[in-house]
């Protein structure tokens, strides 16, 4: 039963990334009446967008306040790099974000990448101050002023995805050698937080939103509208295109592995991962947690 299960899930993999090959290679029919329509709803959807931002920022808040987060980033250079270390710094862009792997920030990236090259693209914002603080993808490598420099001056994204979905995502990114997806929570679950792997580290702990005052909170499954939203807002030219990312051609096959891999995990697993991600329950919310409806609600209440 669990090798069958595992099998279908290979195929279903293997045929999402068939389907979106295909589509990646058809062109575009571009629809004239559609994209009347999409300018005249753009301003709408923008209001919305800032406004979800604002709801986030809002809870995030409202959490460091709850929890008595600090929100001193540490002053000797070895701590402050050590609670920056998952920070990336873009200099052309001015974007600091924290890198997390399977929060679609790899398709980030390669947007960023796409941009630094093109040279008609640049800020519209004048910055307050050109400086130069060196090129270092890490923020981590800069010194501490610099660091304050930049998280003051530039714009700071996270990418946040829920819990469960990370776990899956970690299992089907081979981290589980031979284990089935009971084995591969218990082996999490005993190692407790100190020492998990960043693929399943809280948020929280990785980003440290209460020390980073984020500008965006941008949330998997909604990358496409939310970046687009994001770079208008930084700043960049409204030509630019954003290729369509992964979250929206993986949602139906996560939907289902979520439904199959909750139900192999006994109640007391789900009870013992609602506590080791309570904080980045807390302070973000997820548009579709099974965990969280099905188990965690009800622990925290
Ligand atoms: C920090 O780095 C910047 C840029 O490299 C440099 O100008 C500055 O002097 C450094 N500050 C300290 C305190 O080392
Ligand atoms: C973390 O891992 C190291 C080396 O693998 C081990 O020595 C240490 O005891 C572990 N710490 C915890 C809290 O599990």
């Amino acid at each position: 039963m669990r090798f069958l299960t595992r099998v279908f899930i290979l195929l279903s993999f293997g045929c999402i990334s068939l389907l979106w090959f295909l589509w990646r290679h058809t062109p575009l029919i571009q629809d004239s009446l559609s994209m009347k329509e999409e300018r005249a709803n753009s301003a709408l959807i923008f209001d919305t967008l800032l406004h979800v931002q604002q709801l986030r920022k809002k809870m995030l808040r409202s959490f460091c306040n709850k929890h008595g987060k600090t929100n001193q980033l540490p002053h000797t250079q070895q701590k402050a790099s050590q609670t920056l270390s998952s920070m990336m710094v873009n200099n052309k862009l001015h974007f600091l974000y924290c890198k997390i792997p399977g929060t679609g920030v790899e398709d980030w990236e390669k947007l960023l990448e796409m941009l630094v090259e093109r040279e008609d693209v640049t800020l519209h914002m004048p910055v307050p101050y050109q400086r130069q603080f060196g090129t270092s993808k890490m923020l981590s490598h800069y010194n501490v002023t610099s660091m304050e420099a930049m998280m003051k001056s530039y714009t700071k994204v996270i990418f946040i995805r829920e819990p469960f979905q990370r776990l899956i995502y970690a299992y089907m990114h081979g981290l589980a050698e031979g284990l089935t997806f009971q084995e591969f929570i218990q082996y999490i679950l005993e190692g407790g937080s100190m020492n998990a792997s960043v693929e399943w580290t809280p948020l929280v702990s990785l980003c440290h939103p209460c020390i980073i005052l984020y500008d965006y909170i941008v949330v998997f499954g909604l990358l496409g509208s939310e970046v687009h939203h994001l770079m208008l807002r930084a700043g960049l030219p409204e030509s630019i295109q954003v290729p369509e990312f992964i979250d929206s051609k993986i949602r139906w096959t996560y939907s289902w592995l979520e439904d199959q891999m909750f139900k192999e995990l006994s109640l007391e697993q789900k009870k013992q991962l609602c506590r080791f991600f309570r904080f980045d329950f807390a302070a973000f919310s997820f548009p579709h947690s099974l965990l969280w409806d099905l188990t965690c609600i009800s622990e925290s209440n």
